[in-house]
């Protein structure tokens, strides 16, 4: 360094923390040195959601939120999108990239959990780590919802009357509460604007303080790894973690490998399935809203489909309460349940590495059942697709509720002392 750049960069010091913050987050923060193709996904969650935020800003710039009808008959939403689509130079990249980005960061995130379930991340130190990471989960489900909104098309208006009638089915409360979320008796156009508010500056603002929050949680107790080792407990004369490595250049580096094979699969999705099978698009959704016109068959975005099957699989009332009512609750639950993990799992071991049979087979389950209940989801029900849903909800939950017993029974091999790396 030059003397008058480091004299630049004193004089920043003295003012900003700012080699300080260098050196605590990234060329002396130890990261253990086994990581492995699972710890791409945090880094990929970052860069969606760079990239969600900025191709929202540019859509933000053309979008119009209002539910009235243009000359044509359009609504003005809708022809809105449109417009980026054909006339706004390069919109159409920008629209794909976000609503591609939608989907991308639900592969992202539901890979990332599936990585800290594998390896007991959430387990003591990082309790608070994972209950922040619940909260982003529970945050980018409303993001994506409401933005599903924005196109007032035929998926977004009926996906969202589906969704916002359930809350009528609290008791008491439950029908002032959805017209205070619609702001009118119908979906219309003040349901469109609150959600625009929400979906461009609420949320966003809320996702990115948690993943802040998420991100010195976890500097402040250290990464966990495929062997479930803590690092911090050996340490050398300097106080360096034995298994340690900085985190840059070592998994920048790392990280950039990532990054290029996930924009290889991203671009391969943009530029020639950007629907993805009606997918990632709903084909209905290239529809403009028609509040006279139900679609015949009304399903969520992939991202949400096992919970929505969570919801269609209650089909009794319960003490005086009709099944919708259950069936809210218990889709609630599927999701809240998530962050109790850390005080579930009493299993000795950490990593699935060193986990016993049982554990092994209770997860293999309840990723089938997952994927089952996501499938059915998306399809219309009849009676079998509903006892297969029911049947599924109930190994979704039973993973959870009996996690405390089989864990402990399970017969789990001894940890290493050090991380094992090849
Ligand atoms: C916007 C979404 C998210 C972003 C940007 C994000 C970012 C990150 C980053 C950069 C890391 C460190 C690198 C890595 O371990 O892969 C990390 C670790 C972690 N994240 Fe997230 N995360 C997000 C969502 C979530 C969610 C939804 C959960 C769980 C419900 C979660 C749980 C964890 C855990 C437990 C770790 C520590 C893993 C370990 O040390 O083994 N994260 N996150």
């Amino acid at each position: 360094m030059t003397t008058k750049s480091q004299a630049l960069l004193n004089w920043i010091d003295e003012r900003f923390p700012l080699t300080s913050t260098y050196k605590a987050h990234l060329s002396e923060y130890y990261a253990p040195k086994n990581f492995n193709f699972w710890y791409f996904f945090g880094s990929l969650a970052l860069l969606v959601l760079v990239i969600q935020i900025v191709t929202g800003i540019f859509l933000v710039m053309h979008y119009k939120p209002d539910a009235s009808l243009n000359a044509a008959g359009i609504p003005v939403a809708f022809a809105s999108v449109e417009y980026i689509m054909r006339e706004v130079p390069g919109g159409w990249l920008i629209r794909y990239m976000h609503s591609t980005g939608a989907s991308a960061f639900f592969v992202v995130v539901y890979l990332h959990m599936f990585r800290a379930m594998i390896y007991g991340s959430y387990r003591k130190p990082r309790e608070l780590l994972w209950i922040f990471g619940v909260l982003i989960f529970l945050c980018l489900m409303a993001e994506a919802f409401m933005g599903y909104l924005l196109p007032w098309g035929q998926m977004s208006f009926w996906g969202a009357q589906v969704i916002i009638n359930l809350f009528s089915a609290i008791p008491i409360i439950g029908p002032d509460l959805s017209t205070v979320i619609r702001g009118d008796f119908v979906i219309g156009d003040a349901t469109l604007n609150r959600f625009f508010a929400l979906h461009v500056i609420a949320v966003p603002l809320v996702l990115i303080g948690l993943v802040a929050a998420h991100i010195i949680a976890l500097h402040e107790v250290g990464s966990n790894n495929p062997d479930g080792v803590e690092i911090k407990k050996k340490k050398d004369a300097n106080g360096i973690p034995l298994d340690g490595i900085p985190f840059h250049p070592y998994y920048t580096v790392k990280d950039i490998v990532g990054v290029g094979v996930f924009l290889f699969f991203f671009s391969i999705v943009l530029f020639f399935y950007p629907e993805g099978g009606g997918y990632f698009l709903e084909y209905n959704n290239f529809i403009p809203s028609d509040p006279l016109k139900t679609p015949s068959h009304i399903a969520p975005v992939w991202y949400f489909t096992p919970f929505y099957s969570v919801l269609r699989a209650v089909t009794y009332p319960l003490f005086g309460l009709d099944a919708k009512f259950w069936g809210v609750v218990a889709m609630g639950a599927s999701v809240v349940i998530i962050a109790f993990l850390p005080w579930l799992d009493r299993s000795p071991a950490k990593s699935i590495r060193y986990r016993g049979p049982i554990y092994k087979s209770a997860l293999a389950i309840f990723i089938v059942s997952f994927f089952i209940l996501g499938y059915l989801g998306v399809l219309a029900p009849t009676p079998g697709r509903t006892l297969a849903a029911q049947i599924c909800s109930v190994l979704y939950f039973a993973f959870f509720l009996l996690m405390p017993w089989y864990t402990k029974i399970d017969k789990c091999k001894p940890e290493p002392e050090r991380v094992t790396f090849k």
